[in-house]
Formats: structure tokens, C-alpha cells, sequence
């Protein structure tokens, strides 16, 4: 069976990018391989980890729609990639693009969808939400991508407590170490298995 190729799109810190790498090194992963790392931001601390780990990297700035993705087809195109995970990437893409990745784009999203999700809700913004409105319960989501912000169909979930006395990084902190980080590469592993499947001979 062929392994999926896989390119990670970040914006960021990149802790998410980090626990599919270590996902990889430990055998969660098996099915798949980060090929590329993608980010829209030349100084996210993500493209330092994905050198660190001897990924290669390419960075696309174009700031509108069309000349960006239009940029990021092609590279992954030139990279064989089968699976888009959208690791803390913080722009959206548009229905052109996602419609020509049917099922071959996940996302991580730091709440239990359909709470707290869609347009303006990202990074910390999603935390504050959640803490104003006084939920108990809060968690993460791994889902495909779609035309639909934060839209597509839910592939895996984690619910995570609130804490009295939770600030917005407090809590930020606690659905990446609990949910994210675990789900993620569950998911990941799950989807390049299946797209491996499909490209066996
Ligand atoms: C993560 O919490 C991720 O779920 C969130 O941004 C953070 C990125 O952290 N993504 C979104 O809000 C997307 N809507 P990281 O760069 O350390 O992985």
C-alpha cells in the first residue's frame, strides 16, 4: 500500500503540526507522511519545527484569493499531495478551491461544532466566546472542509471542561493538550488510511 502524502497548511505556532510530527515518529501515523509544510505567514514559528523535523517548506503570501490559491495548487500538485490538514491556518478558502479536494481537506477547530464556530471565530477568539457565554463543557472537532466555514462534515470530537477561574489562554491551553493534539493525529491516521487504500495497486 502506497502511504498518503500529506501537506500540513499553518499560520502559526504550529503545536498542531507538532503533534502529527511526533504522531508520525511514535507509530500513531502510519498511513501517511508530511511531505510539506504550507504557511501563509513567513514568520510562523511552525515553518522552524517543520525544518527542525527535515520537512521542506514553502511560504505564499499573495494576499488575494485567486493568486493564492492559484499559487498553492500548484505546489501541491508539483508534491503528489492526497491530504490538506489545516493546522492553525488562519485564512479561508474559498469554494473553488475546496470543491477541487473533495474529502482531502481536515480541519482542527477549538470547540465542539456547531458551538462557537464559522467566519471571525479562530485562535482565542473561540475561547472568549465560549467562557462569555458561560458553557461548562467546550472541546475540539476534527472535520472536513467545505464551501462552509467550519461547515463540513465531522470526522472526530473531544469535550473538555471548563474551570472555574478560566481565562482564554488557560483554557486555550487545556483544549490543545486534551483535545487537539490527541485528536488530530487519530484523525489524520484515519483518512490517510483510507486514501491509501485507494492508491494501492
Ligand atoms: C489551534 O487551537 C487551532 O485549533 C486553532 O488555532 C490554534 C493554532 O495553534 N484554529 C482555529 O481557530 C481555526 N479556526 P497551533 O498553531 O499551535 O497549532
Amino acid at each position: 500500500m502506497l502511504n498518503t502524502n500529506i501537506a500540513v497548511l499553518v499560520s502559526g505556532g504550529g503545536t498542531n503540526l507538532q503533534a502529527i510530527i511526533d504522531a508520525e515518529k511514535s507509530g500513531i501515523i502510519k498511513s501517511g507522511e508530511v511531505k510539506l509544510v504550507i504557511s501563509n505567514n513567513p514568520s510562523a514559528y511552525a515553518l522552524k519545527r517543520a525544518e527542525q523535523n527535515g520537512i521542506k517548506t514553502e511560504v505564499i503570501t499573495e494576499k488575494d484569493t485567486a493568486s493564492f490559491e492559484k499559487r498553492l495548487i500548484a505546489v501541491l500538485g508539483e508534491n503528489d499531495i492526497d491530504l490538506i490538514v489545516l493546522a492553525g491556518f488562519m485564512r479561508i478558502l474559498s469554494e473553488d478551491f475546496t470543491s477541487k479536494y473533495d474529502k482531502r481537506i481536515i480541519n482542527v477547530h477549538p470547540s465542539l461544532i456547531p458551538s462557537f464556530c464559522g467566519e471571525g471565530f479562530y485562535g482565542l477568539h473561540v475561547h472568549e466566546a465560549a467562557l462569555k457565554y458561560g458553557v461548562k463543557v467546550t472541546g475540539a472537532t476534527v472535520h472536513f472542509v467545505n464551501e462552509i466555514p467550519d461547515g463540513g462534515e465531522i470526522i472526530l470530537q473531544k469535550a473538555v471542561k471548563v474551570r472555574k477561574g478560566d481565562t482564554p489562554s488557560v483554557l486555550q491551553k487545556r483544549v490543545m493538550e486534551q483535545a487537539e493534539w490527541k485528536i488530530l493525529p487519530k484523525a489524520v491516521e484515519t483518512i490517510s488510511k483510507e486514501i491509501s487504500k485507494g492508491k494501492s495497486v
